[in-house]
C-alpha cells in the first residue's frame, strides 16, 4: 500500500524541480537578456499548461473524488480545486504578456517576477497540503484494490517530458 504513496510523491518531486526553477528565474530575471526571458517564459507556460496541467486533471478525475467520499461530500476538495483555477489564471495572465509585449521593460519584469513568486508560493504550499493531508487520509481509507486503481488511472495521466524545460 506504502506503494502508491510513494509513486505519487515521486510524481511530485519531479514537478517539484520544475516549480523551484520558477524562483530560480524570478531572482535573475532582471540580469536576463531579452531573448533569454522569452526563452525561459516560453518553458514556464510549457511546463504549466502541459505536465502540471495533466497532472492537475488527473488529481481532479481521480484522486479528489476519492478524497471527497472520504470526507462525505465532493465540495470537500473544491479549495484545492481552486488553487488548479488560479495556476492556470497565472499561465493565462503569462501568455498574454508573451504574446502582448514587444519588449519586457523594467515594469514588466517586475510583474512577471511577481507573477513567477505567486506561483512557486502557491504551488509549494498546494503539494504540501496533499502530501500531508490528502496522501495520509487516502493511505487510511482506501483498500488495497482502490489504492491501485488510483495509482494506475493517476500513471496514465501522469506528467511526461514532452516538451522544452522550464528553464
Ligand atoms: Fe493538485
Ligand atoms: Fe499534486
Amino acid at each position: 500500500m506504502s506503494d502508491i504513496f510513494a509513486a505519487l510523491r515521486q510524481e511530485h518531486q519531479a514537478l517539484l524541480l520544475a516549480i523551484d526553477e520558477l524562483r530560480a528565474i524570478a531572482d535573475g530575471l532582471d540580469e536576463l537578456p531579452e531573448h533569454a526571458v522569452r526563452h525561459s517564459l516560453d518553458g514556464v507556460y510549457h511546463f504549466l499548461t502541459h505536465r502540471l496541467k495533466r497532472h492537475a486533471a488527473a488529481e481532479e478525475n481521480t484522486l479528489y473524488p476519492l478524497v471527497g467520499r472520504i470526507l462525505g461530500s465532493p465540495q470537500a476538495t473544491a479549495t484545492m480545486s481552486r488553487d488548479h483555477i488560479e495556476v492556470s489564471r497565472l499561465a493565462d495572465q503569462m501568455e498574454w504578456l508573451l504574446s502582448h509585449a514587444a519588449a519586457f521593460d523594467l515594469e514588466q519584469r517586475k510583474n512577471l517576477r511577481r507573477m513567477l513568486y505567486g506561483l512557486h508560493t502557491l504551488l509549494k504550499v498546494h503539494f504540501v497540503k496533499e502530501e500531508e493531508i490528502y496522501f495520509p487520509l487516502l493511505k487510511n481509507h482506501l483498500s488495497r484494490g482502490e489504492a491501485n486503481r488510483l495509482l494506475g488511472k493517476m500513471a496514465e495521466s501522469s506528467p511526461r517530458e514532452d516538451g522544452p524545460p522550464v528553464q
